[in-house]
């Protein structure tokens, strides 16, 4: 389907975050991700009916959310995923943050790249755990993780590992021998790895395919958290529906049990937004995200 990408739409006037920031200076405020596109039609006529039906009380499982995530995992991962894997979170980097308290003790340390998308340090900040920092570096015009370097940096008090794949900022797809050099790293130092795949179905180049972290094998799935949410491929951000994917059910339990009464149950209107989206996000109009991911990510190099 035809999507106008021409369409200016004005947002000063909409508390946006992202339009707030400079106020009426004349700045085009490229500091966030989050597009000034309308979202897919099949979004906004979801949202359309659920709000026509008028009563908001508290929901139940999504289960319509969740039978569109577990087919989309399948599809287009190759990744056979269970219902009870899934947790549902108001937003990845509350994900972010329920791993670092979830699986790491005061005193005990978190390891992340450098550069990073600020939450991934500050997850650790607030919580008062330690992190230590894998240095990227620019290689053939590609950013890598200096695992070997790494080595000589870590206490052993480390208990977590947290990649962004792809990553933010620079826009590495992580290749399978480096998927693999994560997890041997993980095995090595006994570390829990919690992925952030938020731009995983953002990929730009052709033959470039995004591998999960938990589809290495099953030591790798069953070490895993992996964090997903719609809100950057159909700008939904506003409408915060993500998930995290733990297949090991003492992880879960530990998750869980960090989340619950703290991190409140997803919008009704956000899970709307997410099935459909997944479910009816036209493929033509997702292509045309190039713009964006360009803008939020870098280029998504091989
Ligand atoms: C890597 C990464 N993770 C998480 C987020 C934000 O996720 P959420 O809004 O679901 O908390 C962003 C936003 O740009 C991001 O780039």
């Amino acid at each position: 389907m035809a999507f106008n990408f021409d369409q200016w739409i004005d947002r000063h006037h909409s508390d946006s975050l992202k339009w707030r920031k400079y106020g009426n200076r004349d700045i085009l405020p490229l500091w966030v991700a989050d597009t000034d596109f309308r979202s897919p039609p099949a979004v906004i006529e979801a949202l359309q009916q659920r709000v026509e039906h008028g009563v908001f009380g508290y929901g139940a499982e999504p289960n319509a959310l969740i039978d569109v995530v577990i087919e989309r995992m399948a599809t287009r991962y190759n990744w056979r995923i269970e219902a009870e894997w899934l947790v549902l979170l108001p937003g990845v980097v509350a994900g972010l943050n329920l791993c670092v308290r979830a699986f790491t003790s005061p005193g005990e340390g978190t390891v992340a790249p450098t550069p990073i998308y600020p939450p991934f340090r500050l997850a650790a900040k607030w919580a008062d755990r330690s992190q230590i920092n894998l240095q990227m570096r620019l290689e053939n015009a590609r950013w890598t993780m200096d695992l070997a370097a790494a080595e000589m940096q870590l206490t052993g008090n480390e208990k977590l590992l947290m990649l962004c794949n792809p990553q933010n900022p620079g826009g590495t797809v992580y290749r399978r021998d480096e998927l693999a050099a994560q997890l041997r790293f993980a095995q090595q130092h006994d570390l829990i790895v919690c992925s952030d795949d938020i731009h995983c179905d953002l990929i730009l180049e052709p033959g470039l395919q995004h591998i999960p972290f938990a589809t290495l094998d099953d030591d790798a799935e069953q070490r895993s958290i992996t964090l997903i949410s719609p809100s950057k491929t159909f700008n939904i951000a506003g409408l915060g529906a993500s998930l995290a994917i733990i297949p090991n059910k003492a992880l879960r339990q530990r998750f869980n049990d960090t989340r619950r009464g703290i991190v409140p149950s997803v919008d009704i209107l956000a899970i709307t937004a997410a099935t459909a989206a997944w479910r009816d996000g036209q493929p033509g109009w997702r292509r045309s995200w190039i713009i964006y991911a360009v803008i939020a990510t870098g280029c998504a190099r091989r």
